[in-house]
């Protein structure tokens, strides 16, 4: 695609030239309902270096950027951050640009990602506390494996502070100016923390490792691979990231279900109303009505969580299978939870819906609630009495 795309200036001789998917919906599963962007960053020093590519899609737009400030053909150094193919994508295109460039992976889980991907390429593999100097500048390597892939890293340059995290403090979030503070920091803050609840919610201890071998470094700017530059909030991602990876958790109820004919939706309002009862905020989500990555940023610092699915043909829902499968995939952490359902004669979903439950790693602190047909108002005040009285 033609196109007249220019760099960003972030920094002295240091240019933002990624994409930006305004249009992006679904990434693997994760519903996606701002966009993103493709962030990589061109270092103009005595050596010239690009951190990271772009999804394949965007690889023109890269590389007009990139030429807007120097010949693809200059680029010495490609630092491979990241296989996936969002950062990566574009990496043997620009390679046959730039002949001469040396592109830093890390060993030996980036070495066999990207060659399995585009083949052999002018690889050189680096590990923890490797270097390379561009002249005035130096880059520093930090492995970061699983945060989220084996082969993930992240590049510190110490002369200008910057940090260049990947995916590490990102967020799907399309944007036409790039650092944090020309935008809304509510809604950027949001999506860090839905981005880390789809995509790091499992790799807790690998975050926190990570932010270890950070500690001490100060940063002017944390240029993401996704979404806004940090450089006036830095401290507050860092604070949301230090208490992500702990797992810490609010107190704070969720609720989520699927319903046939409304009677699990009731058993629903009713148990948001008995946690409002105990001045605990409740989140209400029907699985029709939210994308499952939505209700999991929820859930990832809610401390209590309710799941609901009436029976049909001797399974819960496939929404809420499905739900429970990506949950349990995430693998949260210190959850306090139950099973709830109407029935009409079988009912073995609600203890289907417990077991996923408990595989999730949710504590059970309720015994499961079983309602054939439509709830009595009865059956609700007591379902009521019951989250009342829970010593939680
Ligand atoms: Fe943004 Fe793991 O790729």
């Amino acid at each position: 695609m033609l196109n007249n795309c220019k760099a960003i200036q972030v920094a002295e001789n240091i240019f933002w030239v990624g994409a930006v998917d305004w249009s992006m919906r679904n990434f693997h599963g994760y519903e996606t309902s701002r966009g993103s962007t493709y962030n990589a960053y061109l270092i103009v020093d005595e050596k010239i270096a690009l951190v990271d590519t772009a999804k394949i899609d965007f690889a023109d737009e890269l590389i007009a950027r990139i030429s807007s400030v120097v010949e693809p053909s200059k680029i010495d150094v490609i630092v491979s951050s990241h296989v996936e193919p969002d950062h990566s994508g574009a990496l043997a295109k620009v390679a046959a640009l730039a002949p001469n460039a040396q592109i830093f992976t890390t060993n030996p889980n980036g070495l066999k990602g990207l060659t399995n991907r585009y083949g052999a390429l002018n690889y050189k593999a680096v590990k923890a506390g490797d270097e390379i100097s561009l002249g005035r500048r130096t880059l520093k390597f930090v492995p970061t494996p699983m945060l989220h892939w084996p082969d993930s890293m992240v590049t510190y340059c110490p002369e200008e502070k910057i940090l260049f995290s990947n995916d590490a403090f990102g967020e799907h979030l399309a944007t036409s100016l790039r650092f944090d503070d020309e935008n809304d920091l509510d809604t950027i803050l949001f999506e860090a923390k839905k981005y880390y609840a789809n995509i790091l919610m499992p790799f807790g201890k690998q975050a926190q490792t990570a932010l270890k071998a950070l500690d001490g470094l100060e940063f002017k700017l944390i240029a993401t691979g996704h979404g806004v530059i940090w450089r006036t909030h830095i401290d507050k991602i860092l604070d949301c990231y230090r208490k992500w990876s702990a797992g810490t958790v609010d107190e704070r109820a969720v609720v989520v279900f699927d319903s046939m004919w409304h009677s699990t939706e009731i058993l629903a309002r009713t148990i948001v109303e008995a946690f409002a009862q105990r001045k605990i905020p409740a989140a209400f989500y029907d699985l029709k009505a939210t994308p499952m990555s939505d209700i999991v940023t929820d859930i990832f610092t809610s401390k209590y969580l309710a799941v609901g699915s009436p029976t049909i043909n001797n399974q819960m829902m496939p929404t809420v299978a499905a739900f429970l499968c990506y949950l349990k995939g995430l693998r949260p952490v210190n959850h306090k939870a139950f099973a709830f359902g109407s029935y009409g004669w079988g009912g073995q979903s609600i203890a289907q819906v417990e077991d996923e439950l408990k595989a999730a790693g949710c504590e059970i602190i309720l015994e499961k609630i079983r309602v054939a047909n439509l709830p009595t108002v009865e059956q609700l005040d007591d379902i009521t009495g019951k989250i009342l009285a829970l010593d939680l």
